[in-house]
This record gives C-alpha cells, sequence and structure tokens, in this order.
C-alpha cells in the first residue's frame, strides 16, 4: 500500500513538471545575465521580445554552422563568443526604440543579423533594404529572420560605396555599421541623406568611439539638415542615434 502511494505520488511529480517544462520551452534557454536583466528591468518591451524569440538567436548561430569571425561583435554579442551581451543593452534598447517609430529601414552592415532582428521584434511591419560587402553569415542569419517573422527582406552584396548611389527606394531610418571607417561614413552619410522619404529621419551610427570626431562633425547644421536631437547611450560599443529634419 506504501509502495503505491509513493509510485503515484512520484507520477504525480513527474507529469507536473513535465507539463511546467512544456509551459516555458524557451525560457529554460535562456543565459543567466539575460534573467537578471530582464528582473532588473521587468517591463522592457525589447528584453521580454527578445527573451519570448531567444530561440532565433540561436538558430541564427546554428544556420551560421556555430561559427562566427572572431573578433567581430554585433549588437548582441562580443565577438569572442556566441552569448547575449547585457554590456550594450542600452544600444540594444535605443536600436529598438528607433525602429519602432519608423517604416523603412535601410542598414549597412548586416553581418549575422542581430540589429535586424532586434528592429523586427520592435516593428515586424518594418520594411527593410540591407547590404553588406560578404554574405557567408548574412545569408543564412537572413533566411531565418525571412522564416521566423515571414517576410520578405531585400539583401543586396556588395560594398556600400558602390551599392548605395543605385538604390531607388527611400527610407525614414538608416543603420551605417559596416566598414566602420571616416572615409566611409562620410560617404555613406551623404549617400542616405539623397534617400530620405520624409524631412524628418533616423539614423543610427554604431561605434561612436571608432570615430568621435568625424561623428560630432555630422551633428552640426547644414545646408542640408538640421539636427533636432541626439543619444549616446551609456554602454559598451555605444552606438549614437541622430534625429534630423531636412531643410526644404
Ligand atoms: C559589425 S558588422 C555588422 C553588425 C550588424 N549590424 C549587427 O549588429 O548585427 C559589420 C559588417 O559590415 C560589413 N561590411 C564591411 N565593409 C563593408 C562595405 N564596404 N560595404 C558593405 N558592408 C561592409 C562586414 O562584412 C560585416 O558583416
Amino acid at each position: 500500500m506504501k509502495k503505491n502511494i509513493t509510485t503515484m505520488f512520484l507520477t504525480g511529480f513527474l507529469f507536473i513538471s513535465t507539463y511546467i517544462q512544456a509551459m516555458v520551452p524557451v525560457e529554460s534557454n535562456l543565459p543567466a545575465n539575460l534573467i537578471q536583466l530582464k528582473a532588473q528591468h521587468p517591463d522592457c518591451e525589447l528584453l521580454n521580445k527578445l527573451s519570448e524569440n531567444y530561440d532565433v538567436f540561436l538558430d541564427v548561430y546554428k544556420s551560421c554552422n556555430y561559427q562566427f569571425w572572431s573578433g567581430c561583435g554585433s549588437y548582441l554579442f562580443d565577438g569572442v563568443s556566441y552569448a547575449y551581451c547585457e554590456k550594450m543593452y542600452e544600444k540594444q534598447k535605443l536600436f529598438y526604440e528607433t525602429a519602432k517609430k519608423c517604416n523603412n529601414l535601410l542598414e549597412v552592415g548586416v553581418y549575422m543579423g542581430h540589429s535586424i532582428f532586434i528592429a523586427l521584434l520592435a516593428n515586424p511591419d518594418l520594411e527593410i533594404t540591407c547590404i553588406d560587402i560578404d554574405d557567408h553569415y548574412s545569408g543564412p542569419a537572413l533566411e531565418v529572420l525571412s522564416q521566423k517573422f515571414n517576410k520578405k527582406i531585400d539583401f543586396i552584396k556588395g560594398d556600400s560605396i558602390v551599392e548605395l548611389p543605385l538604390i531607388d527606394k527611400k527610407f525614414d531610418m538608416f543603420h551605417i555599421d559596416g566598414h566602420h571607417t571616416s572615409y566611409y561614413l562620410n560617404a555613406e552619410f551623404l549617400q542616405c541623406l539623397t534617400k530620405c522619404s520624409s524631412e524628418h529621419v533616423f539614423f543610427i551610427v554604431d561605434d561612436y568611439d571608432s570615430y568621435p570626431n568625424t561623428i560630432n562633425k555630422l551633428l552640426k547644421d547644414n545646408d542640408v539638415y538640421t539636427v533636432v536631437s541626439f543619444i549616446i547611450p551609456p554602454c559598451s560599443w555605444c552606438n549614437i542615434m541622430i534625429e534630423i529634419l531636412l531643410q526644404q
């Protein structure tokens, strides 16, 4: 009799724990730093959506044969190990909040599609055109994102300086995260200015600390635009958001 009660108790326990695990399959994959960050910011939409869709971050890695360019990071990992990097939370959030307000994104520098992933979490209806000189990682990564979000992402393989002048679409959000040199940034910025869908647009330039002087020059009002606002978030490898009003 005692044996039967113990067996019943164990069976019940196993059933309940299996049921609970099935209810939270994705959460159980979450790394400790993301769980901790979520606990610190329980109302953060980005962190909640990223946690719910963390499998996509892992699927992208799988699609890239569990490889990446050593030393080349993204918005979500540091380029040393493929793991969520909480040190970039503030710039991830800035990117997320900007994408929420926009309709058409043009991105230079795709890599493993992590910034596009953040943009789509923020705004699944966002139209996206992106350029990368190399499709070794961006190819499979964008396929995963297209499938997951059930949408077409226009990808152009080539050098931004060659490809940007050939694009005949207009955008209200620009993300410059490609070659990371002053020469390229200036050329890309100028090209993007010719592709604004309205007089009010948003630029995000990644890696502010690589060329602060070049970026600070872009913050000066001129004949083409005035800068309405800009934000440099306090985090590692920070980006900058520049809100621009084009002169009529
Ligand atoms: C830092 S990664 C981009 C990271 C990505 N935005 C993210 O956060 O997920 C830089 C990417 O820019 C690309 N790139 C470098 N020079 C480029 C160029 N001249 N034109 C287009 N893409 C370029 C590289 O191939 C690389 O994939």
